[in-house]
């Protein structure tokens, strides 16, 4: 990329997560010099020496990234980056939108800002950050102004961890800019290591676009677990239901029941976006019906596998039980927020002894007690129930068949026919 005031590189990345690292390593692979800046300093030298601390960027991927990729806890080195995009978490706090990680990178980034650097926010969150939060902040810490002396947007990450098909290039990339020079500057970096970016005009309609992106997912996921529960009762088979229905070929988008939402975003966005709308009076309804049901899932789940050992004259109490995958989503490690967690602390305050098997998930700690790790080739028969939270892939290369346990399938494998699914 061309360099209108000769910076040294072309990309700084502030917080090197699941959407800052690949984004860090596409873009070195495109040819841009970047350079990484995080707080967590065993981080920044794990990746430093080629080991990718997330499952989406392998470690050659990684290796020859480092070509002309450096990770830093050095922040003066964010002055001498063209473009600078802040990609830090935005968790929940108390249920509250917790922007503290933002006005700190802000901070950071404005103490070190110079004359004519472009900075884009990519953390999710609610409309109106960027020019509420960001844009003070960075002001404050540089005495300098957005639009004139820095140019500053908004551009929404749709990383999906774990998608083979749809990935960080060729995944159309939402940009916008608080006026025309920021837009221009922040599509012509996207245009630069993106197949394709979509403008729209405002950081407000920008933040907006991924609230709504997860808000769908919460609220479907939410209608196809209520009407799971209802189809149980009717003695309707949901997954049969959900298979036929996703033949049609337009009008119908397919979505699975399961044991809860989880991850970083489904849970929370939907909340960071309830939070805006009770500034002017108005909860999201839906969002919070959907959490509602969402949110009962695991209880759901303990109460079928109740019944479910209850019909074959065995209890929960003092149980085995063995919960295979327990990250939030298939073939990756990522436990935040996951459901399982929710089911766990439920079966072990009824007394169950409770064991896990997922191949990503080293260690896995359950209001501080630590959950025993069941390695694939251990007898699974030894367990009075097995549930199904995550469906990894590695998992159909098990024979559930030959397993005389009792098994609760949340994912609706086709694999496991042995199963009381939910
Ligand atoms: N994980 C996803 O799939 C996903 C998808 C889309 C959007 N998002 C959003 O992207 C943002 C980042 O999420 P993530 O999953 O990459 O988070 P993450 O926790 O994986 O990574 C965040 C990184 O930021 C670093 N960090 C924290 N404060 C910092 C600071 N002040 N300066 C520099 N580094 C700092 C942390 O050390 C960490 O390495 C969040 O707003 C999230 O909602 C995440």
């Amino acid at each position: 990329m061309s360099t209108e005031n000769n910076f040294d590189f072309d990309l700084g990345v502030v917080g090197l997560g699941y959407v800052g690292l690949p984004l860090a390593v596409q873009s070195a692979n495109s040819k841009l010099k970047v350079i990484g800046y995080d707080v967590n300093e065993i981080r920044v030298s794990e990746i430093n020496k080629g080991q990718s601390p997330i499952e989406d960027i392998s470690n050659s991927e990684l290796e020859t990234a480092l070509a002309t990729f450096e990770a830093t806890t050095e922040q003066q080195k964010l002055s001498m980056c063209e473009n600078i995009v802040i990609s830090v978490p935005t968790p929940l706090t108390d249920y509250q939108p917790d922007l503290s990680y933002v006005i700190s990178a802000a901070r950071t980034v404005g103490e070190n800002l110079v004359k004519n650097q472009v900075i884009i926010l990519e953390s999710t969150t609610y409309p109106g950050t960027t020019l509420e939060v960001l844009i003070p902040n960075l002001e404050r810490y540089s005495n300098m102004k957005a639009g004139d002396d820095f140019f500053v947007g908004y551009s929404p990450e749709r990383i999906d961890p774990g998608n083979e098909i749809w990935k960080f290039k060729n995944t159309p990339k939402v940009v916008s800019g608080i006026n025309e020079k920021s837009l221009l500057k922040i599509k012509k970096f996207y245009e630069s290591i993106i197949d394709e970016v979509v403008i729209v005009n405002g950081t407000k309609e920008a933040e907006m676009v991924k609230l709504l992106e997860n808000t769908y997912r919460h609220v479907n996921i939410a209608l196809i677990n209520e009407l799971a529960m209802l189809c149980k009762m009717l003695d309707i088979d949901i997954w049969e239901v959900v298979d036929a229905a996703k033949t049609k070929p337009f009008g119908f988008q397919s979505f699975r029941p399961g044991p809860g939402v989880g991850g970083h975003c489904i849970p929370v966005d939907p909340e960071y976006l309830s939070f805006k709308t009770r500034q002017i009076g108005k909860p999201v309804r839906f969002v919070e019906l959907a959490q509602e049901i969402n949110n009962s899932m695991p209880s759901y789940v303990i109460t079928r596998c109740s019944e479910l050992m209850n019909a074959n004259e065995k209890v929960l109490n003092k149980s085995r039980i063995l919960i295979m995958g327990v990250a939030y989503k298939k073939d990756i490690s990522d436990t935040r927020e996951s459901p399982a967690k929710d089911v766990i602390s439920g079966l072990l305050d009824k007394n169950a002894n409770v064991s896990y098997l997922d191949p990503f998930v080293e260690n896995l700690n359950i209001n501080g007690e630590e959950i025993t790790k069941i390695e694939t080739d251990s007898n699974l028969s030894d367990f009075d129930l097995i549930i199904i939270h995550t469906p990894h892939s590695e998992f159909k290369n098990i024979n559930f068949e030959n397993i005389s346990s009792l098994i609760f399938d949340t994912t609706g494998s086709e694999f496991i026919k042995n199963a009381e699914r939910i």
